[in-house]
């Protein structure tokens, strides 16, 4: 080897000095999460790979690692640094970056695994964080007790206790040097989470996940997943989680699509010593391997038999680095999923490599026994709606926490096709917010006027509908004006008005799956969710020609028109005037349901808001403008996601339709009384004001406040501390989000508000 001394990096820049420390988001799907961490030694990005680094056996060289492997931070272990005499002296004297050979950040482990596997150490609890510190690691870690699966509550309630006991004066002792506050718990729901909250009240940088080793070296995936959904929901969202000893890529996805930011890897250069290769899909033999899983290019001239052929050191140095290759293709393809909105596909994916990892999937996604049985068009699978908590089961029902939390960072609607991936499909996290989003803020008509007895389920077809249901819906609507008309979709009923809303408009799967014939029980179940109970329910199949007519046959037999005046009223056309009317009422509906649903309107208030109102429709007949009587452009349907943008005036309207106060913190509480109160508000300190009024973007350091529903690329008001609205835009996290980062973008500006 040697290659890469031809190409070696630029040491990294230090961060700003009032940076460090800091981390922030610069992309996200749900709870994953691009980030950058700032540090004196360059800042990290993240998801990130810590490849661990045995300062007496170097199995390839930090200095490697930061020139050929864009490798941006390591961890090695302060305890056998400041066991041993040699390393200790030259770390010391020259500092532990001198030591390694690496310009990048250092991480530095306290000695607690040793303890782990070897029974005790002889080091303080001080005394190790006061050694990090003096030789100048980045990110130090506290002396924490480890908490094995097999112990039993008392004794991890110990561990728990006694590492909270050691937080302040751990804290004290590393000063102004990052430090570690690792969370232990064992498998115990309860004490994961109060070691998280406990954790939480010091000031760490960083929380690692410790007492999972043995956790994944026994394949208990599930176990693992558990341990996440009880610690994260619980820890500042501003500070990077750590895996402590996860290094497997086979767990990547779904450890950041759970929020993990950093990992760390020993298993590369262990699994070489022995000969193995670790994969996305789980570990291989090189001993009976012809060809490379797949072709890293540590190995691109050699084949499998030359490297057996080799002797044992040459042999492991070259594994390793196949492993370190192939554990980072991982990482960026995950980093890339993040960017492409698709990281939870990749976790489904990657569930069907390993029995283990595919429990853990289904424990995430579905209740276990619900996971065995054959899908029924959606049925219960879809279970995370307003029922979630009851119908997860017993244990599931403990975690429904953490499973919020993960759905309610989903952002919501989102660009391009959602494809179908079997069952799997109508768990995805960002199905199940729009679900949610959907159910709990849509609201049927309210009228007594004929024809609201009845619901009409449009099915048999895939989108768009509207060239084929635009008549009949100004039909309709003039005949039966309180009818709901709902389109049957693979991922549940979705009212005609917001026919082209992503995901419901755009699954992507094969015929069969939209041909099939609606299940009524569950037809029923889902009308009862959208406030649509004990309706009569008319079904019409899409497929075929007279589609018009059918519909109104269908009616007909259903009584929808009763009386023979009424049939042939419902049969002759419309006239003009009458269907003008129609065609403004359905146009007003689209409008009214988007702005109900999507940015939490009161149904009735935003009924009110387009009374009179004109629309400005494109040539294939979609809305592209909503204009009030006083010519005022407020909103415009979008047309990639189904989405509704508002405009400056839009913004001006809603801000004034606001009946509540004003948020006055970061709070989680109170959320489930809000529907309707509108977009959530930001509150942004008196100095972002200009900034925000000419339509530049709020930084996280800028916001005093934000109402508990804000979510992730959703529409928000941007306001000033006397409630005075400044600006609109797309919200960049969630209300935990909101409460704990410093730097960042928190609100892509959209529309600035001059005073
Ligand atoms: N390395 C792997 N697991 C752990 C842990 O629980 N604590 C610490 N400090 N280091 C670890």
């Amino acid at each position: 080897m040697g290659a890469w001394q031809e190409g070696r990096r630029d040491d990294p820049a230090p961060c700003r000095e009032q940076d460090r420390g800091l981390f922030e988001i610069t992309g996200r799907d749900g709870r994953a999460r691009l980030g950058r961490l700032h540090t004196s030694h360059g800042v990290l990005e993240t998801p990130a790979l810590l490849p661990v680094i045995n300062p007496n056996i170097r199995t390839i060289e930090p200095r490697e690692m930061w020139d050929r492997y864009g490798i941006g931070a390591l961890i090695t272990n302060s305890y056998i640094i400041w066991k041993h005499e040699g390393l200790k002296q030259k770390a010391t004297e020259d500092g532990v970056h001198a030591l390694l050979d690496f310009p990048g950040m250092i991480m530095t482990d306290s000695g607690t695994f040793q303890s782990y596997i070897y029974g005790d150490v002889e080091v303080g609890v001080e005394e190790i964080v006061e050694f990090q510190r003096s030789i100048g690691v980045d990110v130090a870690t506290m002396l924490d007790v480890f908490s094995r699966p097999d112990m039993t509550f008392t004794q991890v309630e110990h561990c728990v206790n006694e590492t909270l006991e050691r937080a302040a004066v751990s804290v004290a002792a590393a000063q102004h040097t990052m430090l570690n506050g690792p969370i232990q718990g064992g498998l115990f729901k309860e004490l994961r989470t109060k070691s998280a909250k406990g954790m939480a009240q010091h000031k760490f940088a960083i929380h690692p996940i410790g007492g999972i080793v043995p956790v994944m070296e026994q394949h208990r995936y599930k176990d693992y997943a558990k341990i996440m959904l009880a610690t994260l929901p619980y820890l500042p969202a501003e500070r990077p989680v750590h895996m402590f000893g996860c290094g497997h890529p086979m767990l990547f996805p779904m450890s950041i699509a759970l929020g993990a930011d950093l990992f760390d890897s020993a298993a590369y250069a262990l699994f070489a010593r022995d000969g193995r290769l670790l994969t996305p899909w789980g570990t291989e033999k090189i001993e009976s391997m012809v060809d490379w899983p797949m072709l890293m290019p540590c190995v691109a001239s050699v084949s499998p038999a030359q490297v057996k052929a080799m002797e044992k050191e040459q042999r492991t140095a070259l594994l390793a680095r196949y492993n370190l290759e192939m554990t980072l293709n991982e990482l960026n393809r995950c980093k890339q999923a993040i960017r492409d909105g698709t990281l939870w596909r990749l976790v489904e994916r990657r569930s069907h490599q390993h029995p283990a990892l595919r429990e853990a999937f289904l424990w995430l996604s579905t209740r276990p026994q619900q996971a065995m049985m054959k899908l029924q068009m959606l049925d219960d699978l879809i279970l995370n709606d307003r029922d979630a908590g009851r119908e997860r089961g017993p244990e599931a029902g403990a975690y429904e926490n953490g499973w919020n939390w993960l759905v309610d960072a989903q952002e919501s609607p989102r660009k391009g096709g959602e494809p179908w991936g079997g069952e799997d499909t109508f768990v995805r996290p960002q199905i199940v917010a729009a679900r949610r989003q959907l159910i709990s803020r849509w609201q049927p008509k309210n009228s007594t006027a004929r024809g609201c007895e009845d619901v009409l389920v449009m099915h048999g077809l895939p989108g768009p509908w509207r060239e084929r249901l635009s008549d009949i819906m100004v039909r309709l609507t003039h005949h039966a004006p309180a009818l709901e008309v709902l389109i049957l979709t693979p991922v549940g009923l979705v009212p005609y008005s917001l026919e082209d809303l992503n995901p419901f408009a755009h699954i992507d799967g094969p015929d069969w799956l939209w041909r099939r014939r609606p299940n009524l029980p569950w037809v029923r179940r889902e009308l009862d969710r959208l406030g649509l109970g004990n309706r009569k329910i008319v079904t019409v199949d899409m497929q075929g020609e007279g589609i018009q007519a059918r519909c109104m046959t269908a009616l007909h037999q259903a009584g929808v028109f009763d009386g023979d005046d009424d049939q042939t009223a419902s049969e002759s056309p419309l006239d003009k005037e009458g269907r003008e009317a129609a065609k403004l009422a359905v146009y007003r509906r689209l409008v009214s349901d988007k702005l109900a649903v999507l940015l939490n309107v009161d149904i009735s208030a935003a009924t009110g808001l387009l009374e009179g109102a004109t629309f400005v429709v494109n040539r294939q007949g979609r809305v592209k403008n909503a204009i009030t009587p006083q010519g005022k452009h407020i909103a415009s349907p979008r047309l990639g996601d189904g989405g509704l943008s508002l405009t400056d005036e839009g913004s001006i309207a809603l801000h004034a339709m606001r009946t509540i106060a004003p948020p006055t913190g970061c709070s989680s509480e109170h959320e489930s009384d809000t529907n309707g109160a509108g977009p959530a508000w930001v509150v942004v300190d008196e100095d972002a004001e200009p900034f925000v009024r000419q339509g530049r973007n709020v930084f996280h350091g800028f916001v005093l406040a934000a109402d508990p529903w804000i979510r992730p690329s959703q529409t928000c008001l941007i306001v000033n501390q006397k409630g005075e609205l400044l600006g609109h835009g797309l919200a960049n996290g969630t209300v935990d989000e909101f409460a704990g980062f410093k730097k960042g973008i928190a609100v892509k500006t959209r529309g600035g508000i001059p005073q």
